[in-house]
Protein backbone atom coordinates (compact mmCIF):
# COMPACT_ATOMS: atom_id res chain seq x y z
CA UNK A 1 0.00 0.00 0.00
CA UNK A 2 1.19 3.93 -0.85
CA UNK A 3 0.69 6.49 0.46
CA UNK A 4 -1.47 7.60 -2.25
CA UNK A 5 -3.96 4.17 -1.67
CA UNK A 6 -3.55 0.67 -3.41
CA UNK A 7 -0.23 -0.50 -5.18
CA UNK A 8 -0.90 -0.46 -8.89
CA UNK A 9 1.29 -3.07 -10.58
CA UNK A 10 2.46 -1.91 -13.14
CA UNK A 11 3.86 2.16 -11.91
CA UNK A 12 5.15 -0.06 -8.80
CA UNK A 13 7.36 -2.72 -11.29
CA UNK A 14 10.72 -2.35 -11.56
CA UNK A 15 11.14 -0.48 -14.82
CA UNK A 16 15.25 -0.95 -14.35
CA UNK A 17 15.53 -3.99 -16.24
CA UNK A 18 14.00 -2.59 -19.47
CA UNK A 19 12.74 1.10 -19.48
CA UNK A 20 13.13 1.67 -22.74
CA UNK A 21 10.93 -1.35 -23.33
CA UNK A 22 8.36 0.13 -21.38
CA UNK A 23 8.82 3.39 -23.38
CA UNK A 24 7.93 1.43 -26.18
CA UNK A 25 5.02 -0.50 -24.63
CA UNK A 26 3.22 2.38 -23.20
CA UNK A 27 3.92 4.56 -26.74
CA UNK A 28 2.11 1.22 -28.14
CA UNK A 29 -0.46 1.74 -26.14
CA UNK A 30 -1.01 5.31 -26.83
CA UNK A 31 -0.87 4.37 -30.84
CA UNK A 32 -3.53 1.55 -30.34
CA UNK A 33 -5.64 4.68 -28.45
CA UNK A 34 -5.40 6.78 -31.15
CA UNK A 35 -5.75 10.18 -29.64
CA UNK A 36 -3.36 12.89 -30.31
CA UNK A 37 -0.18 12.61 -31.99
CA UNK A 38 1.21 9.63 -30.13
CA UNK A 39 4.38 10.03 -31.94
CA UNK A 40 5.27 13.64 -31.36
CA UNK A 41 7.88 14.68 -28.92
CA UNK A 42 8.68 18.35 -27.54
CA UNK A 43 12.80 18.38 -28.08
CA UNK A 44 14.54 20.54 -26.22
CA UNK A 45 18.06 21.69 -27.27
CA UNK A 46 20.62 24.08 -26.18
CA UNK A 47 21.53 27.26 -28.63
CA UNK A 48 24.73 27.87 -29.71
CA UNK A 49 24.71 30.55 -27.06
CA UNK A 50 23.41 28.35 -24.06
CA UNK A 51 19.76 29.53 -24.56
CA UNK A 52 17.44 26.42 -23.96
CA UNK A 53 15.02 26.00 -27.74
CA UNK A 54 12.19 23.39 -28.25
CA UNK A 55 10.20 22.51 -31.12
CA UNK A 56 7.90 19.24 -31.71
CA UNK A 57 9.48 16.52 -34.07
CA UNK A 58 8.37 13.09 -34.69
CA UNK A 59 9.79 10.19 -33.09
CA UNK A 60 10.50 7.50 -35.17
CA UNK A 61 11.60 4.31 -33.26
CA UNK A 62 12.65 3.97 -29.45
CA UNK A 63 15.50 1.47 -29.70
CA UNK A 64 18.01 -0.09 -27.26
CA UNK A 65 19.92 2.86 -26.40
CA UNK A 66 17.08 5.72 -26.84
CA UNK A 67 14.81 7.69 -28.97
CA UNK A 68 15.42 8.44 -33.18
CA UNK A 69 14.22 11.28 -34.94
CA UNK A 70 14.83 13.19 -38.05
CA UNK A 71 16.16 16.42 -39.27
CA UNK A 72 18.02 18.74 -41.01
CA UNK A 73 21.39 19.47 -39.64
CA UNK A 74 21.45 23.00 -41.21
CA UNK A 75 17.98 23.60 -39.11
CA UNK A 76 18.28 25.76 -35.84
CA UNK A 77 18.18 22.55 -33.96
CA UNK A 78 20.60 21.03 -36.11
CA UNK A 79 22.89 23.69 -35.52
CA UNK A 80 21.99 23.63 -31.43
CA UNK A 81 22.88 19.83 -31.68
CA UNK A 82 26.12 20.74 -33.69
CA UNK A 83 27.40 22.66 -31.01
CA UNK A 84 25.87 20.79 -27.68
CA UNK A 85 25.50 16.98 -28.55
CA UNK A 86 22.73 16.99 -25.68
CA UNK A 87 18.90 17.17 -25.79
CA UNK A 88 15.84 16.69 -23.59
CA UNK A 89 12.72 15.15 -25.32
CA UNK A 90 9.45 14.76 -23.67
CA UNK A 91 6.08 12.13 -24.53
CA UNK A 92 2.74 13.15 -23.66
CA UNK A 93 0.12 10.79 -23.80
CA UNK A 94 -3.98 12.02 -22.79
CA UNK A 95 -5.69 8.80 -22.61
CA UNK A 96 -4.28 7.19 -19.57
CA UNK A 97 -2.48 10.66 -18.82
CA UNK A 98 0.79 9.85 -18.80
CA UNK A 99 4.19 11.39 -19.73
CA UNK A 100 7.74 10.41 -20.51
CA UNK A 101 10.68 12.46 -20.79
CA UNK A 102 14.20 11.30 -21.91
CA UNK A 103 17.46 12.98 -21.70
CA UNK A 104 20.53 12.94 -22.63
CA UNK A 105 23.76 12.99 -25.47
CA UNK A 106 22.63 13.30 -28.93
CA UNK A 107 24.47 11.20 -31.80
CA UNK A 108 24.00 11.34 -35.80
CA UNK A 109 23.17 8.26 -37.25
CA UNK A 110 25.74 7.30 -40.05
CA UNK A 111 24.52 7.25 -43.76
CA UNK A 112 22.68 4.18 -43.85
CA UNK A 113 20.47 4.72 -40.80
CA UNK A 114 19.66 8.10 -42.35
CA UNK A 115 18.95 6.80 -45.46
CA UNK A 116 17.05 4.39 -44.22
CA UNK A 117 14.99 7.14 -42.45
CA UNK A 118 14.64 9.03 -45.46
CA UNK A 119 13.75 6.15 -47.58
CA UNK A 120 10.60 5.92 -45.00
CA UNK A 121 8.65 8.99 -45.30
CA UNK A 122 6.37 9.93 -48.46
CA UNK A 123 7.48 11.81 -51.60
CA UNK A 124 5.72 14.59 -50.74
CA UNK A 125 7.88 14.92 -47.50
CA UNK A 126 11.07 14.05 -49.04
CA UNK A 127 10.57 16.21 -51.82
CA UNK A 128 10.12 18.94 -48.58
CA UNK A 129 13.44 17.93 -47.49
CA UNK A 130 15.13 18.46 -50.34
CA UNK A 131 13.58 21.63 -51.37
CA UNK A 132 13.12 23.52 -47.80
CA UNK A 133 16.35 24.89 -46.26
CA UNK A 134 14.68 24.77 -42.76
CA UNK A 135 14.76 27.84 -40.58
CA UNK A 136 16.09 29.71 -42.83
CA UNK A 137 14.60 32.97 -44.04
CA UNK A 138 11.96 33.51 -46.34
CA UNK A 139 10.66 35.86 -48.93
CA UNK A 140 6.87 36.66 -48.50
CA UNK A 141 6.53 34.69 -51.69
CA UNK A 142 8.88 32.37 -51.11
CA UNK A 143 6.09 29.80 -49.85
CA UNK A 144 4.02 29.52 -53.08
CA UNK A 145 7.31 29.17 -55.09
CA UNK A 146 9.27 26.50 -52.29
CA UNK A 147 6.04 24.21 -52.60
CA UNK A 148 5.89 24.24 -56.41
CA UNK A 149 9.14 23.01 -56.76
CA UNK A 150 8.55 20.63 -53.92
CA UNK A 151 5.07 19.71 -55.68
CA UNK A 152 7.40 19.29 -58.54
CA UNK A 153 10.09 17.30 -57.36
CA UNK A 154 7.43 14.94 -55.73
CA UNK A 155 6.72 13.67 -59.04
CA UNK A 156 9.95 11.72 -59.47
CA UNK A 157 10.25 10.63 -56.31
CA UNK A 158 13.18 8.26 -57.38
CA UNK A 159 15.49 11.14 -58.10
CA UNK A 160 15.50 12.42 -54.76
CA UNK A 161 18.34 11.67 -52.55
CA UNK A 162 18.69 12.28 -49.10
CA UNK A 163 20.28 16.04 -48.30
CA UNK A 164 23.76 15.66 -47.31
CA UNK A 165 22.78 17.22 -44.06
CA UNK A 166 19.80 15.78 -43.37
CA UNK A 167 20.20 13.41 -41.36
CA UNK A 168 18.61 10.33 -38.74
CA UNK A 169 19.66 11.42 -34.91
CA UNK A 170 19.11 9.27 -32.20
CA UNK A 171 18.77 10.59 -28.46
CA UNK A 172 20.72 8.40 -26.05
CA UNK A 173 19.12 7.91 -22.91
CA UNK A 174 20.99 8.27 -19.91
CA UNK A 175 18.06 9.26 -17.90
CA UNK A 176 14.11 8.61 -18.21
CA UNK A 177 11.38 9.47 -16.13
CA UNK A 178 7.83 8.08 -16.34
CA UNK A 179 5.03 9.99 -14.99
CA UNK A 180 1.53 8.30 -14.62
CA UNK A 181 -1.77 9.62 -13.43
CA UNK A 182 -4.64 6.79 -12.67
CA UNK A 183 -8.46 7.42 -12.54
CA UNK A 184 -8.18 8.67 -9.42
CA UNK A 185 -5.55 11.39 -10.08
CA UNK A 186 -2.59 9.23 -8.35
CA UNK A 187 0.12 10.56 -9.55
CA UNK A 188 3.23 8.64 -9.58
CA UNK A 189 6.98 9.47 -10.97
CA UNK A 190 9.41 7.26 -11.20
CA UNK A 191 13.75 8.05 -12.45
CA UNK A 192 16.10 6.24 -14.00
CA UNK A 193 20.09 6.71 -14.70
CA UNK A 194 22.44 5.44 -15.99
CA UNK A 195 25.95 7.03 -16.32
CA UNK A 196 26.52 5.31 -19.88
CA UNK A 197 24.33 2.64 -22.14
CA UNK A 198 26.86 0.46 -21.17
CA UNK A 199 26.10 0.53 -17.99
CA UNK A 200 22.97 -0.64 -15.56
CA UNK A 201 19.95 1.96 -14.74
CA UNK A 202 19.29 2.48 -11.42
CA UNK A 203 15.69 3.53 -10.65
CA UNK A 204 14.10 5.61 -7.81
CA UNK A 205 10.90 6.92 -6.82
CA UNK A 206 10.63 10.75 -6.84
CA UNK A 207 7.25 12.41 -5.32
CA UNK A 208 4.82 13.96 -7.61
C1 LIG B 1 3.38 17.35 -35.21
C2 LIG B 1 4.67 17.93 -35.74
C3 LIG B 1 5.65 17.08 -36.18
C4 LIG B 1 6.88 17.59 -36.63
N1 LIG B 1 7.86 16.71 -36.99
C5 LIG B 1 9.07 17.18 -37.34
C6 LIG B 1 10.15 16.28 -37.57
O1 LIG B 1 10.02 15.05 -37.44
N2 LIG B 1 11.35 16.82 -37.91
C7 LIG B 1 11.53 18.16 -38.05
O2 LIG B 1 12.63 18.58 -38.37
N3 LIG B 1 10.54 19.03 -37.81
C8 LIG B 1 9.31 18.58 -37.45
N4 LIG B 1 8.29 19.46 -37.19
C9 LIG B 1 8.55 20.91 -37.34
C10 LIG B 1 9.28 21.42 -36.08
O3 LIG B 1 8.36 21.56 -35.02
C11 LIG B 1 9.99 22.74 -36.33
O4 LIG B 1 9.08 23.72 -36.80
C12 LIG B 1 11.11 22.61 -37.35
O5 LIG B 1 11.81 21.39 -37.18
C13 LIG B 1 12.11 23.75 -37.23
O6 LIG B 1 12.60 23.79 -35.91
P1 LIG B 1 13.99 24.55 -35.57
O7 LIG B 1 13.91 25.88 -36.26
O8 LIG B 1 14.01 24.66 -34.09
O9 LIG B 1 15.10 23.68 -36.11
C14 LIG B 1 7.08 18.98 -36.71
C15 LIG B 1 6.07 19.83 -36.26
C16 LIG B 1 4.89 19.32 -35.77
C17 LIG B 1 3.84 20.28 -35.26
Amino acid sequence: MSDHGPARPENDSDASTDPLGRLRSWWEQAREIGSGIPDAISLATVTPAGLPANRIVIAKRVDDSGVVFVTSGTSAKGRDLAAHPEAAAVFLWPDPLRQVRVSGPVEVLDDAGSDELFASHAPLSRAGFVASRQSEPMDPDGLERLWERIRDLAETPDELARPATWHGYRLVATAIEFWSQDEERTQTRVQLTRATPADPWQQRRVQP
